[in-house]
């Protein structure tokens, strides 16, 4: 049988292609080499989300008495937290797995392998079968990036060197953890570890955490959590691990050497490629597949979308990469606008961004104001944060009054930063913004503060 479309990758962005396409009429097969729902559900967004939850309510207890509530004896179970992770997992892999049956899909468990272009069909292997499409999405996710540094393949080799991955699901709670790459998983993890007892260090190559995060924000983030007892060793490189010790030099060129029983490699992620590419000649840049906006490859009729693109690797960007890939599929123009996708690390604080930053405007030569305030402009936000440092700020364009961008260091931001995202997709003035109606009380209502408030 030959299928309209077969999509390469059961994660956020095949999976979400699958069903948007099955919906649409399309007959559709996606391969998936291990679990339905990728990295996103089974070893990332997901999973982290269920022990940070955890480790929130286990420091809340811990801080208690800031609000009167004082606590006899509280502890915090790590392998209870990791069953019920699992358990969160396995019923939203089952979700998805019913979702798409009900729509129709049909799914292959296999390692899909592009063979050829035969007759204007992609034919594609997985086990012992060939499967035939008139169109393709690659959608075959990312792996976390291990640099060749001495030591780190014995490492991982022996268990105490880790991806996002294994740190998921360790058994025991680590004494000393080193984590190599101060990014977000780097910082989500180090917040986790931090929070039900292991002493942290998180080694950063550049003098910042949270990569391209407003730098203010970042600090004040970085300050909360060394006030918490996790150390930050900024512009400092990972230059050799050993059995006991994890062998830093920083960029003054001091030499550090750090005790630890488990390291996370937490330094990127690299595009999933190696999937037959070249059998059908699709372009590939610095490791990622080459996609316009409409997620089009440079073979015709074959998408890519998702992480493999290395474009913006975020799960919301692969679902809405998959529905653009669908559409242009089905001859409905749309196309991808990645300068509105929202950004979010979920440690506790959040720390939530959309559109452009101060810097990414002023970089691009944009006259623009920045509107900054304390959270604690919100009553929600000073109710619930007993000495909350939090700050929101808001990015207008001076030429037109729009609003361009937002960041906000503040729990909640997750939910709320989606609010800004929307003022800047229908392009809102400042003018147009005050006339809409916040509920109250509500920390999102730091961006009607925002709106009104001039210095
Ligand atoms: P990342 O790019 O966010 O951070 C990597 C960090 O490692 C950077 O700060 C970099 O300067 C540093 N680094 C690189 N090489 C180093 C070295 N040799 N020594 C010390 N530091 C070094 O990458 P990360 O955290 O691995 O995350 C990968 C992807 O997963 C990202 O694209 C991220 O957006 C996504 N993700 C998103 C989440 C969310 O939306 N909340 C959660 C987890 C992951």
């Amino acid at each position: 049988m030959i299928y309209d479309l077969i999509v390469i990758g059961g994660g956020p962005g095949g999976y979400l292609a699958s069903e948007r396409a099955a919906e649409a009429g399309l007959k559709v097969l996606c391969i998936e080499r291990e679990n339905l729902g990728g990295v996103c559900l089974n070893e990332g967004c997901i999973p982290t989300k269920t022990l940070l939850y955890s480790a929130k309510l286990f420091d809340g207890a811990k801080h208690g008495d800031k609000y009167g509530v004082s606590v006899d004896s509280i502890a915090i179970d790590h392998n209870k937290v990791v069953a019920r992770k699992n358990k969160v997992v396995k019923m939203l892999v089952g979700g998805i797995r019913n979702t798409l049956k009900a729509k129709g899909v049909e799914v292959v468990n296999g390692i899909g392998r592009i063979k050829c272009i035969s007759d204007d069909n992609f034919e594609v292997e997985a086990g012992d079968a060939t499967y035939s499409a008139k169109h393709l999405i690659i959608a075959t996710g990312s792996t976390s990036v291990i640099p060749p540094i001495e030591g780190v393949r014995e490492g991982i080799e022996k268990g105490k060197i880790l991806t996002n991955r294994e740190i998921l699901n360790l058994s025991e709670v680590p004494n000393k953890l080193v984590v190599v790459g101060g990014g977000v998983i780097g910082l989500e993890m180090a917040s986790y570890y931090n929070s039900i007892g292991s002493q942290v260090t998180v080694v950063e190559m550049l003098d910042h955490i949270a990569g391209e995060n407003d730098s203010e924000l970042s600090e004040i983030l970085r300050k909360n959590y060394e006030k918490r007892g996790i150390k930050f060793l900024l512009s400092t490189k990972v230059v050799r691990f050993t059995d006991t010790q994890v062998h830093c030099v920083s960029e003054s060129g001091e030499q550090i050497e750090l005790e630890y029983d488990y390291a996370l490699m937490s330094v990127g992620r690299r595009a999933n490629t190696d999937i037959g590419l070249e059998n059908i000649g699709v372009a590939v840049e610095r490791g990622a597949i080459i996609t316009d906006p409409q997620m089009r490859t440079n073979v015709n009729n074959c998408y890519a979308v998702g992480d493999c693109n290395g474009k913006s690797m975020l799960a919301h960007t692969a679902y809405r990469e998959a529905e653009v890939a669908v559409n242009n599929i089905l001859g409905k123009a749309d196309a991808i606008d990645y300068s509105r996708i929202p950004s979010v690390i979920y440690t506790n604080p959040e720390l939530a961004s959309v559109g452009e930053t101060e810097a990414t405007a002023l970089k691009k030569g944009m006259d623009i104001r920045v509107k900054k305030l304390s959270m604690r402009f919100s009553g929600r936000y000073l109710a619930e944060n007993e000495g909350g440092d939090g700050i929101f700020k808001l990015i207008v364009n001076n030429k037109d009054n729009r609003v361009v961008g937002a960041q906000a260091l503040a729990n909640y931001s997750s939910e709320f930063i989606v609010a800004v995202g929307v003022m800047i997709e229908a392009n809102m003035t400042l003018e147009q913004v005050q006339k809409v109606v916040f509920p109250h009380p509500t920390v999102c209502e730091i961006i009607r503060e925002a709106v009104f408030f001039e210095e």
